[in-house]
């Protein structure tokens, strides 16, 4: 494979080489963040699966470490989560450790079983060790993994879910220590089932009234919103045993790009998510090279009632994004004035609109190789249109190519915002304060040159930001 250093990207996390889907054990521990995620060591593709290893104190900035936890003879290490266990309750720490112990749970998966096992560490994370070789919850499944653990207050325990993938249920079990795990309930089926379910999340936000909720994650193999792979969400209340929705499901992400998200550990008031930005449909098939796969920006969680008085989840960037803010433009954009901005090299861009009701807002992402992507607002029919050519070396890469289109949220107060994340090879699109995400990648033949925005009908105004490299592409 040829070296594809343009399609870096500049603030997303990739791995310098090799493979990469979800991440994993996402724990902050004193002022570092340990972002994990499914590496494979050796090559680029889905083989020899492993904990691959970064760190970084702003969730931009990462260090690449040696392998985490490497694949065992035995079996596959596959996705999950890690805690600090602040209180020791694990026993796994020992008096002179400069820091409780970190565990992991993770899948252990054979040929035709996987059962949840569990890692630790005594450095803060920093190296890990295996723990016993004996899975700490087998029940002798063939499909079984993804395990997301919890501290749960109000219960005074370890609170852990866990997918059953082909039955579309995900099963909760509690555990005062981490080792021993007590069934508590089961979720599902439920919303979309077309698929088989993967990698759950269970965790609270609070609403603008302060009340808490519960918000269960799950990811769909098929018939997410574009086809193929994709996030759906509802929201309920979980009262230390079983957790029972009050809403329909939702997609946490309209675009193809988002799965796999989990939700950071060690944030007291702060919920922060990051995902894999990539697809089932055709991850195999990216043609960039030394490294293929990359995750999210992390986003801030929120809950707030939405245009139903039903409570939706709020994403948004990560507010660390804007210490990377570098040269500003104003934008003030009407049906006779257009405005094109030129992309910077090694500049990412970041651009905050605001849309007055009844407008059309138009972008195009152009080329000199005539490479077009384009994104339509149309407040008028309440549509967000992302249209993505497959071109190049992804021109029979089946799924890629297409549009993705989601209904935008209604005007509040007056206007409707817009949050528009330009990477080298990915577009993230934030409107509604958050109610409605969109996040694709993009490989176009040429690197885009230059974004053109047009306001058919009504008014935007706002401000285009550049934001400085943290990624830099090697040359
Ligand atoms: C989701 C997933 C998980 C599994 C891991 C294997 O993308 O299929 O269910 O643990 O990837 O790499």
């Amino acid at each position: 494979p040829i070296p594809t250093p343009a399609w870096r990207p500049l603030v997303h996390f990739t791995p310098r080489q090799h493979w990469i889907n979800d991440p994993n054990g996402l724990v902050k521990v004193g002022e570092v963040y340990h972002l994990f995620y499914q590496h494979n060591p050796q090559g680029s593709d889905h083989a020899n699966m492993s904990w691959g290893h970064a760190s970084s104190r702003d969730l931009l900035r990462w260090q690449e470490h040696d392998v985490a936890l490497p694949g065992r003879e035995a079996h596959a290490i596959f996705s999950g989560s890690a805690v600090v266990d602040t209180h020791n309750t694990s026993g796994l720490g020992r008096s002179g450790d400069a820091s409780p112990p970190v565990v992991a749970l993770y899948t252990g998966a054979g040929h035709s079983w996987q059962a949840q096992y569990l890692a630790y560490s005594r450095d803060a994370g920093e190296t890990w060790h295996f723990g016993p070789d004996q899975p700490v919850l087998d029940e002798g499944r063939a499909d079984f993994r993804d395990p997301k653990v919890f501290w749960h207050g109000p219960s005074g325990r370890w609170v852990k879910v866990v997918v059953y993938p082909d039955e579309r249920q995900i099963a909760l079990y509690g555990s005062p220590d981490l080792h021993v795990w007590t069934p508590l309930s089961v979720f599902g089926p439920a919303g979309e089932t077309g698929g088989i379910w993967e990698v759950p999340d269970l965790f609270p936000l609070t609403d603008e009234a302060g009340q808490e909720h519960w918000v269960m994650k799950v990811d769909v193999f098929a018939g997410g919103p574009q086809g193929g792979t994709g996030a759906q969400y509802f929201v309920g209340d979980f009262d230390g045993t079983v957790f029972t929705p009050h809403t329909p499901a939702r997609w946490a992400d309209y675009g193809k790009d988002f799965y796999a998200a989990i939700t950071w550990s060690g944030t007291p008031g702060r919920r922060l998510w990051t995902a894999w930005q990539s697809s089932w449909d055709y991850a195999t098939r990216l043609p960039t090279h030394p490294w293929r796969g990359a995750l999210t920006l992390a986003r801030e969680l929120g809950l707030r009632r939405g245009p139903d008085g039903e409570p939706w989840l709020t994403q948004k960037p990560l507010r660390e994004l804007d210490s990377l803010r570098d040269r500003q433009v104003s934008l003030h954009l009407t049906p006779e004035a257009p405005a094109v901005l030129p992309l910077m090299p090694e500049r990412a861009l970041d651009l905050c609109l605001t849309l007055t009701p009844g407008t059309h807002l138009s972008l195009r992402l152009t080329s000199e190789a005539g490479d077009e992507l384009s994104v339509e607002a149309d407040l008028g029919s309440g549509t967000l249109t992302l249209k993505r050519p497959a071109c190049g070396l992804l021109a029979d890469v089946a799924g890629f190519g297409g549009t993705h289109a989601a209904p935008l949220p209604p005007v509040e107060n007056g206007a409707l915002d817009l949050r528009i994340l330009l990477d080298t090879s990915s577009v993230e699109l934030f409107t509604g304060g958050g109610l409605l995400a969109l996040s694709d990648l993009y490989f176009p033949e040429a690197m885009p040159q230059r974004l053109h925005l047009s306001a058919t009908e009504g008014e935007v105004t706002g401000v285009g930001w550049t934001l400085r490299a943290v990624a830099p592409g090697e040359t």
